[in-house]
């Protein structure tokens, strides 16, 4: 399973870039605006400091929700890093029409706002090289986001789709966990999660125990 970081904040994409195991990031309007970023030059500047941070894919979302604007704004955003920006677009009818356009010219894209298998199966007619399916967001309101990804993954494998399954609103390490048993292709998760898959008690005390026999060997 890859692993992206789900945050604009270039500390936090350094530290993970710095574990050596980071395979892309993604951002959405809401992470860009928490990073305090304003204006188009200012947002652009800001996406090309992330793709010079990390070596993989940049999931960069259009503001725009009309076609013809989803469109304008994602031709802008590829041109920032055409190796690295992944075009992100809605799940609506004007997104997956754009999904299609951008496919259809070899731009990566990232279909998201995913609530079910339904729009799953347009994202992936549609070409999108990620669908996004929300695991906290729907968790939040009593239904079963793991559940959406397993069927989303079994969906795909059962028609042969290319798209990859890129589970996203991932609030804790156990989702990661639970992504690895289902079987999703990437799992976009904050630092904080990544890093709680680093602990274990018996590690930490395991090491306690061995550098008090390193120190009674000096
Ligand atoms: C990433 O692609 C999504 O935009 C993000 O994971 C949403 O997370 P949230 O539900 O915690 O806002």
């Amino acid at each position: 399973m890859k692993f992206f970081i789900d945050t604009a904040n270039l500390e936090q994409i350094h530290k993970a870039q710095a574990l050596g195991i980071l395979d892309g990031v993604t951002t959405n309007p809401s992470l860009i605006a928490k990073e305090g970023v304003k204006g188009k030059n200012e947002i652009f500047k800001h996406y090309k400091a992330i793709c010079d941070i990390v070596s993989g894919p940049v999931s960069a979302e259009v503001f725009a929700t009309d076609y013809d604007g989803m469109i304008r704004e994602g031709e802008e955003l590829y041109q920032i890093d055409p190796a690295k920006i992944t075009i992100k677009l809605p799940c609506t009818e004007d997104g997956i029409r754009a999904v299609k356009y951008f496919s259809d010219k070899g731009y990566r894209t990232n279909c998201t706002l995913i609530f079910t298998v339904g729009q799953a199966l347009l994202a992936a007619k549609a070409g999108a090289t990620y669908c996004s399916p929300f695991i906290g967001r729907l968790d939040d309101i009593g239904e079963d986001g793991i559940q959406l990804i397993a069927q989303i993954v079994e969906t795909y494998s059962y028609y042969g789709f290319g798209t990859q399954v890129l589970a996203a609103s991932i609030r804790h390490t156990n989702h990661i966990l639970r992504c690895i048993e289902v079987g999703a292709d990437v799992a976009t998760c904050p630092l904080k999660a990544i890093l709680g898959l680093v602990e274990h008690p018996l590690t930490t005390k395991g090491l306690e125990i061995f550098c008090k026999a390193a120190d009674s060997m000096k």
